[in-house]
């Protein structure tokens, strides 16, 4: 939900104003995922001096009381971190206070940036206020700033990492972080636990070692010569952790602590030191105009940035994740992550889906031969159909995503399928077997009850599949294989592109399940070829777009209440349709199956009452008629969502928004996009703004 992002430049001059700009620019890249406070923290005139900044409101209000601040920018800066943070609050409301970077004292010993939440802040509150910390945020992040404190003045001399380690091991929850501190100037630590980490690295000159898998060995032996002569040194941890315990205030110490590490150190030809520019963040989009080698951290993790070297410490003993952390180039491009000619980034992200669909199954749709390939699939996919069933499971619209597909992959596998949203899934404790194939549908692949609900069919033993967009997430590292959704990046708060592109990675997962029955054979063909004129086809349904506009100028607009009725897998589609609709224009929008309008919900219907029924094409069209009928005999006048030329709704008999004609099993596809173009223009004419909903951020890390 918040973001983070830290630069650290080693033996490249540069000037203050060059280092503020550069992290008030990666803040704003990362606005959309937080965005009620954001400060940071640079090194201040004197020697061990910090100057922070933090403001409540958007980036560009930090901007504005930096400029009003006017600190000395020209001062230049050899070697410099700075840490900086955009908020969306959790504990305690948005304040200049509650407000990242988190001091450890009013000196700024240890400044401290954080996503995620620390489950044990009050025990460690407690502990600290009584060795005589005075704590002045409502946060749970400042006891990490202040711990390190506690822990530093207790150990003189301790190296930073070893510092490090120590305050980590005695952190509960989940943890993205930057420390930095006036005792390791032009060191910082990044360190994470189920909220992402990603740095990226800078050279000046070519470098002497290309860029190459970091790898760890288990037991702190020596590793490969090649290894070493790649100037990949091992270190030993000389703290085993567990500062606080041997008062027995926290526990037994954690011998699990001394452990691996790794470094890389980025020389010149000449064996000196490489001048290099280190880029951290929480999201590969504030990177990607900077450098596009990236390092993603995995979960214990801790990096610590020192005299131009990557150096990668493990808090813990492998537990099956990999012992490999290859240096990355990203596949992004800066457009990607810009507006461009559009005025919001949900208007870009619907208008893109025509592509994005297609980068769905580029490769991996072969129309020609009849076959899907999923690369990453590949080993399991005779274990996932030996399933006992296949449980998905995903929160909000990646949810709907799943409930559109169910019918999909019961009519193609044959296998019992369960759909769950991952909180409820959670509170149940809803039993899962060793033979269950557990698919978590994400975009962000960080969302804390998706995480957590994977965790949790992890220990129970069952096989995990990833549907996810975003590459090196979470979710997409925890689960045993999986499909990228490869959408693009998605950036408006309200979720588009990738809807419509987990639809069909899901449509085309079915279809590989399915190969192996001649029965479906002929049914698999038909939706393939379904596939292959769905891009042309969503263009066409874009094509409306002023016509949509216009009806939520003469309809919908100053509206209390709306219906959307949908049977079948289109409830699916009313359900997203309606989400959308309520997150972006806040206009109170309910999702009706059709089938139980007559069981209570016909009662609001009368003239006055807006509502949208869906009534393409399949073979519940009869029965979603039948609804129509009951609305239109207690004079309700539906906006109908039906195929192109459909006789049934005359010119004069409704309003109508119509769309080509597709599969019954993808036609919730073309379906969904006048919705997501009704929720974005209502919002825009309401002059809401639709890439910051009240509320609501991108990604919840927050349970
Ligand atoms: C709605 C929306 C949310 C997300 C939900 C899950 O537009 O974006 O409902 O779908 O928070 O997020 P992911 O897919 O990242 O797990």
């Amino acid at each position: 939900m918040c973001g983070i992002f830290g630069y650290v430049n080693y033996l490249v001059e540069k000037d203050r104003k060059f280092i503020i700009d550069t992290l008030i620019n990666g803040l704003s890249r990362l606005e959309y995922r937080g965005y009620d406070s954001a400060g940071f923290a640079v090194d201040g005139d004197k020697k061990k001096e910090v100057l922070a900044f933090k403001e409540v409101g958007k980036v560009a209000k930090l901007r504005q009381l930096v400029d009003e601040s006017k600190p000395d920018l020209t001062k230049v800066f050899d070697s410099h971190v700075g840490i900086a943070h955009t908020r969306w609050a959790t504990h305690g409301p948005p304040s200049r206070l509650n407000c990242h970077p988190h001091r450890s004292d009013p000196t700024w010993e240890f400044s401290i940036v954080h996503n995620g939440i620390i489950t044990n802040y009050k025990e460690l509150k407690t502990l600290l206020e009584s060795k005589g910390f005075r704590f002045e945020t409502e946060t749970d992040t400042e006891c990490i700033a202040k711990l390190a404190k506690y822990l530093y003045d207790q150990n003189k001399g301790i190296g930073f990492t070893d510092l490090a380690k120590a305050v980590i091991s005695e952190l509960e929850g989940a943890y993205g972080l930057l420390i930095k501190s006036v005792h390791y100037p032009h060191e910082v630590i990044a360190a994470r636990k189920g909220s992402p980490l990603v740095v990226g690295v800078k050279t000046q000159k070519r470098m002497k070692v290309d860029f190459v898998d970091v790898e760890y060995s288990d037991d702190n032996t020596p590793l490969s010569a090649e290894a070493a002569s790649q100037n990949v040194a091992l270190k030993k941890s000389s703290v085993a952790g567990g500062l606080l315990s041997p008062n027995g205030l926290l526990g037994a110490p954690d011998k699990s602590l001394l452990h691996r590490s790794q470094s890389r150190a980025f020389m010149t030809d000449d064996g000196l030191p490489m001048p290099t520019e280190f880029f951290l963040s929480s999201d590969p989009s504030a990177i990607v105009e900077h450098t596009k080698k990236v390092m993603y951290l995995e979960d214990d993790d801790i990096a610590h940035i020192h005299e131009g070297s990557l150096h990668i410490h493990r808090l813990k003993k492998a537990d099956g994740s990999s012992n490999v952390r290859t240096i990355q180039t990203l596949e992004l491009e800066l457009q990607e992550i810009m507006k461009g000619k559009f005025d919001h980034f949900m208007q870009k992200e619907i208008f893109e889906q025509p592509e994005s669909v297609v980068n769905t199954m580029r490769g991996r749709l072969d129309i020609g031969n009849q076959t899907v390939t999923l690369g990453g699939l590949r080993s399991y996919i005779t274990t996932i159909r030996r399933s006992r069933r296949i449980i998905f499971i995903a929160c909000g619209t990646s949810y709907h995503s799943c409930m559109a597909v169910r019918g999909v992959f019961e009519e193609l596998t044959e296998i019992p399928i369960a759909v769950e949203l991952a909180s409820d899934f959670l509170d149940r404790q809803a039993p899962v077997f060793r033979d269950d194939t557990c698919v978590f549908v994400s975009q962000s692949g960080e969302t804390a009850d998706s995480l957590m609900a994977l965790r949790y069919c992890l220990d129970r033993g069952a096989l995990t599949v990833g549907i996810v967009n975003v590459v090196g997430s979470s979710i997409s590292l925890l689960t045993h294989c999986g499909v990228h959704v490869n959408a693009g990046p998605e950036i408006g708060v309200a979720s588009t592109k990738a809807y419509t592109s987990q639809f069909i990675a899901m449509i085309m997962f079915a279809l590989s399940l399915g190969e192996d029955r001649a029965s479906k054979q002929k049914r698999r063909e038909e939706i393939m070829e379904g596939l292959s004129k769905i891009s042309d086809q969503i263009k066409s349904v874009l094509s409306q777009d002023q016509k949509i506009k216009a009806l939520c100028e003469s309809t919908f607009r100053n509206q209390k209440s709306l219906l959307l009725l949908g049977r079948g897998s289109q409830y699916s589609t009313a359900l997203e349709g309606a989400l959308k609709i309520k997150e972006i224009s806040y206009l109170h929008c309910e999702a009706v199956m059709s089938g139980e309008l007559k069981h209570g919900v016909l009662a609001l219907v009368d003239e006055n009452l807006p509502i949208i029924m869906i009534l393409t094409r399949d073979d519940l069209f009869k029965k979603s008629l039948n609804a129509y009928q009951q609305v239109t005999a207690r004079s309700g006048k539906p906006i109908v969502i039906c195929n192109e030329g459909d006789e049934e709704f005359s010119e004069n008999q409704a309003e109508k928004i119509e769309v080509p004609k597709t599969v019954d099993v993808l036609q919730g596809i073309l379906n969904v996009i006048p919705l997501q173009l009704i929720a974005y223009w209502l919002a825009v004419l309401e002059g809401l703004n639709v890439d910051f909903p009240r509320n609501l951020a991108k990604s919840v890390t927050v349970e």
